[in-house]
């Protein structure tokens, strides 16, 4: 659609680098969200594929998946659920550890926040190792949601995420590599 265009959204990504790590090239994604039209477009490509794909629930993995998962939501016409890290959800919770490129965290998922046989698709803004998406993947499958895509603005290829979730069998969709 026209909300998608011909925005170079690259161009919009800063790179930082030795954040928050020495050795870490950090792509900061703030710059493009901060870009009404990059945003805008953003949000469409990521959502279009899905449009009439029965997608239920768009799950955002915290903290940038909350920003495009929300909007990606509204685009499909989808309910919203999130992915906090630890102690964040006030309800009973599924707990799951992971790693990613630099560091370790938790994450937890309401146990209600998602039927059986519900169709979902998982929001990020970046795919590194993918250990934070597998984590996500973990806790939804253990409430038997059907995953219909993991989709992400940006994959960095060098750190192996799309091939860690596909995999696991997941349909990997990025805008940017
Ligand atoms: C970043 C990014 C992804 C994850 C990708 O989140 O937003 O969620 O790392 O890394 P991986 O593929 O190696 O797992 P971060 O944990 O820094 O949290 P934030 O969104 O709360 O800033
Ligand atoms: N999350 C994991 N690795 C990252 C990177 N290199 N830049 C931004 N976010 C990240």
């Amino acid at each position: 659609g026209a909300a998608s265009g011909n925005h170079d959204l690259r161009a919009l990504i800063r790179t930082i680098p030795d954040f928050p790590k020495p050795g870490i090239l950090f792509r900061d994604v703030t710059t493009l969200l901060a870009d009404g039209a990059g945003l805008r477009a953003s949000v469409a490509r990521m959502a279009e594929p899905w449009e009439g794909h029965g997608i239920d629930k768009v799950i955002g993995l915290e903290a940038r998946g909350f920003i495009l998962g929300g909007a990606v939501a509204c685009h499909l016409g989808a309910g919203f659920v999130p992915v906090r890290k630890a102690g964040k959800l006030p309800g009973k919770v599924l707990t799951q550890d992971y790693a990613l490129e630099y560091g370790s965290a938790t994450f937890e998922l309401h146990e209600d926040a998602i039927e059986a046989g519900e169709t979902v698709l998982i929001v990020d803004d970046l795919l590194a190792t993918g250990g934070t998406a597998e984590a996500g993947i973990a806790l939804l499958e253990r409430l038997g949601a059907r995953i219909a895509a993991c989709s992400f603005i940006v994959d960095l290829p060098a750190l192996g995420g799309r091939k860690r979730l596909e995999a696991l069998g997941m349909s990997v969709h990025t805008l940017v590599a």
